[in-house]
Order: structure tokens, then sequence, then C-alpha cells
């Protein structure tokens, strides 16, 4: 989709359609909506004069316009003022695509409206972000319906007539993130016979290619050579090769330390030897979820040119069945020369994570961040609204918990005391790889916790907001890309300083 801020006044606008937010209780004799009303001949006084229009969250009315300016007016409701920030902002962008999508029209126009306490450069990169998000669609492996052929919203002009350096760039901002969610949306919409380890290395490599990162790719042979014990365990019941994803920006200066970025690229998880239920496994394949929010991130990072060191680091594998598999009471290393002893090896991404974080942690990061599918219980714990953030220093939490509010992709701290350590004790090895039930969340983080060294670390556990089974506003059903705008609003925010 191509998007992009016009400077312009909305009323001449050449348009197929303008989408506007109208909040509840707006004055349709003042503004921008007095403005439309004059060019609209009266329609939208006569609308609000219905009460059909009154501003609340669910309202939207279609208006037709005349000679000159835009063809059709969406009025939005976007509920209570005091209530509206960028989420709503990103979320009536979605319903202008969404209602664009149902006129079988191929380009919208959104008039960007100031907030009062958000940024103008917020508002435009909120408004691109929710068009983005809206216009994805996953196509690769199903035919057209040729009677009724999908529509695709090519285009989306975000529109004001004010501040036009803030907002522009807050709409490239918005529009790099959005296809970094998208990319990553992508690769977790593709199933595992066709995103394998291989492949998910293969379309890093690509994309590094055509953003400027720097990528590495370790094979099997390499991982055995480094000593990733760990991540090799996983891969042994499979017969795709594991890989190890490394994505370099170099935005900062050479030698300063930078931000590590760490996602678990399961791309199937049948649960190994401690094979899981038939029932819902096929939603398995998305358990690279994290991996592809580190991929789709370091795209934006790239695109965006910030100012700062990243690197992006993807341990990727297959958990299955097999003969050779690692089986419950295995013994294992890991990077870290620490023994694990696999008591269920469904416990696989903490496995695989380990090495990926001991490598960071050699990297002597000025902050490192995990993002995994980890574990049902934070399901439990929080539902699909949140996921939970966990770490090592309270700072870097707080941050993440920031970017959370601000992308839309929020975070919810769980305590990692010492005490929940005490169930990774092992009778046979340094630690064990589960934890039991009680606070399984907290101990999978506890287990990661031993492999970050001395780095400052936080790990976000998205299993259960990485895909949604319900359709939100401008989100379709599937993979969300979640990961991919709180990481690049945690790093735009530590670019800026
Ligand atoms: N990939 C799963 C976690 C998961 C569950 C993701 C549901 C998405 C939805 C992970 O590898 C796993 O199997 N975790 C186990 C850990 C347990 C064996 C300690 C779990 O949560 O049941
Ligand atoms: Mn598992
Ligand atoms: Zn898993």
């Amino acid at each position: 989709m191509r998007l992009r801020y016009v400077d312009a006044d909305p009323r001449t606008l050449d348009t197929p359609l303008l989408a506007v937010g109208v909040t509840e209780g707006a004055d349709p004799s003042s503004g921008l909506l007095a403005d439309l009303d004059r060019a609209l001949g009266g329609a939208v006084q006569r609308t609000f004069a219905s009460g059909d229009m009154k501003g609340k969250s669910a309202d939207e009315t279609v208006l037709y316009g005349g000679e000159g300016g835009p063809a059709r007016v969406v009025l939005l409701g976007l509920g209570k003022s005091a209530k509206v920030d960028a989420e709503a902002v990103r979320r009536m962008a979605g319903r202008a695509v969404r209602t664009a999508e149902r006129l079988r029209l191929d380009a919208v126009a959104i008039a960007l409206d100031p907030i009062d306490g958000v940024a103008r450069e917020a508002v435009a990169q909120a408004a691109a972000e929710g068009a983005g998000l809206a216009a994805w669609r996953f196509m690769e492996l199903k035919a057209e319906d040729e009677d009724d052929p999908t529509v695709t919203v090519r285009a989306a002009d975000l529109v004001g007539n004010a501040d036009p350096d803030g907002y522009s760039s807050g709409a490239l901002t918005g529009a790099a993130i959005a296809r970094g969610a998208n990319l990553a949306r992508t690769l977790q919409s593709r199933p595992g016979n066709v995103a394998t380890p291989t492949h998910l290395a293969d379309e890093a490599v690509r994309m590094a290619g055509s953003v400027g990162l720097d990528a590495t790719v370790f094979d099997e042979e390499r991982m055995l050579e480094e000593g990733m014990h760990a991540l090799l365990s996983v891969s042994r019941g499979s017969e795709e090769e594991a890989r190890f994803i490394i994505l370099e920006h170099r935005g900062g200066a050479d030698g300063d330390a930078p931000l590590v970025l760490v996602g678990k690229g399961l791309t199937f998880d049948a649960g190994g030897i401690s094979l899981k239920p038939a029932s819902g496994m096929e939603e398995m394949k998305y358990d690279m979820s994290g991996g592809a929010a580190v991929i789709g991130a370091m795209q934006a990072i790239a695109e965006l040119g910030l100012k700062i060191n990243v690197v992006g680091l993807v341990p990727s594998s297959e958990n299955l069945p097999d003969g050779r598999a690692t089986k419950p009471g295995d013994v294992i290393g890991s990077l870290a020369g620490k023994s694990i002893e696999v008591i269920n090896t469904d416990a696989e991404g903490r496995l695989i994570l380990a090495d990926a974080l001991t490598w960071g942690s050699r990297l002597n990061p000025a902050a490192m961040v995990d993002c995994a599918t980890l574990t049902g219980s934070v399901v439990i714990a929080l539902g699909h609204h949140a996921a939970a953030v966990l770490g090592n220093d309270d700072d870097l939490v707080g941050e993440l918990r920031a970017a959370g509010e601000a992308s839309g992709e929020r975070c919810w701290q769980l305590p990692l005391w010492d005490e929940y350590r005490k169930q990774l004790d092992s009778p046979t090895a340094d630690l064990q790889n589960v934890g039991g039930r009680p606070g399984g969340s907290i101990t999978a983080a506890a287990f990661l916790k031993e492999f970050v060294g001395e780095a400052k670390w936080a790990h976000l556990d998205i299993a259960g907001t990485a895909y949604t089974d319900s359709e939100r506003p401008g989100m379709a059903k599937g993979p969300t890309g979640l990961g991919v705008r709180l990481f690049s609003e945690f790093v735009l925010a530590r670019a800026r300083g």
C-alpha cells in the first residue's frame, strides 16, 4: 500500500473517499465538519440532525459529494474526546480502509485531526500504521474468487492542513512500521511446510539485502562448532535443519553498545516426544512469531535509518518427535556451559532462546529484549490483550511498558523474584527446563534469566497476543505481527535519546 502525507485542504481533495473522525458531541458547525458541510451542501448538518451520527465509536455514515472535492465522505465515530488517543486514530484509519474495501474503492484519504496531548507526528504515525495494517491480507495460497474478487486498497493519503513536517515524518515512520508488521504477519501466516527454519533465514537475508542490513546465518555445523547445544537439542527430532539468524543495523557509532532483539523462531511446535494434543496443533505454525517480529522490526529500523546500533537474533528450529529426538530426562549442554535436564520436550522455546540470549549477552549490549510465544500460562494470566514483560532491570521494563502504550501493543509486568528459581532445581543437572504449573510464565522467564549473563534484559511472552481468532477494527483474524510496533517504538525512543 502506498502511504503518504498530503498537505491539502480536505474540501478540495480529489479522492473517491475521505474518512473523517467524529468525537462524541462534536459541533458540525465548526472546523473541518463545517467546511465539509458547505462542500457537501449541508449533508453533514442533516446527518447530525437525524441523530444517526453521535460520534459513538461504532457510528459510521457515508455521505456523497458533488462536483469537485471528495466523491464520498465517511464519518467515523471516535467515542468520547477525552478518550481519543493514538490507538483511536489507528482504529479509525483501519476502519477507513475497511469502508473503502466494502465500497470497492482502491484508494482512501484520511483526515488528520490534532489530539490534545498527542504530538502531530504520533497522530500521523498512528494513522499510517492503522491503514497499513488494515490493508494487509494473506492470499499467497488461495485462489481468487472470480465472482467476488477481493478489493485491495492500494493507497491511503493522510491529509492535513497544518504542521507538514511533523505529519509527514510521522507518516513515514508509521508506514515503515506497518510494512515491518505486515512482513512479520506474512511470515507468520506461512504454514510449517513453507516457513521452515531455512525459509525464515532466506527471507531474513533477502530482506536484509533490500534495506541494507548485514545478515549472517549459522547452519547446524556452525552451531555445533560454537557450542549451541540447547538449540541443537530441539532440532534433533527434525529433518529440517535449524538456523541461527543474525541481523545487524549499524546506525550508531562504531563500538557503541548495541540493542539486541531476540525472537523465538520455532517454525512448528508439535511438542517433540512430549507430544501436544492434536486439537489446535495447527496453530503451532505461529510459534515463530517472536522471530518474525524481530525480522519485521529490523526491517523498519533499517528503513527508518535510526541512528543506533541494533542486532536482531533469531534462533529457528522445528520441534518434532522422532527416533533421534531429545527425550524427557535427557541432559543437554548449552552455549553458556550450563547443563539442562529436559523434563518436558514441549518447553523447547526457552532452550533455543537460551543459546541466543547467551550469544546476545556476549555482544555486551546496552540492553537485550527477547520476544517469544513461550507459555500457554500467559494466556491464563493476561488473556489476549497484553503481552507479559519480565526482566532483570526495572528501568528497561518501564521503557517497554511505555513503548507498549505508545504503540498499541501493550505489555504488563509479572514479577521475577529469586524465589521462583527454586522450581527449576534439578537433581541431575544445573537446572531443569520446566518449573511445574504454578507461575508457568514466570518460571519460563526465570529459566531465560540464567542465560543472559550481565546484560540488562527483558522478556516479552506473546503467546496470547501473536495471533487472534477474533476480528478487531482494522486487524484481520490471524497473525498480528505483535512485537514489531513495540520493538520499533522502543528502539525509536532510545535513538531519540
Ligand atoms: N509454543 C508453546 C507455547 C504456546 C502455547 C504458544 C499456546 C502459543 C499458544 C511452548 O513451546 C510450550 O509448549 N509451552 C509449554 C510449556 C510447558 C511444557 C512447561 C506450555 O505452555 O504448555
Ligand atoms: Mn512447546
Ligand atoms: Zn513452542
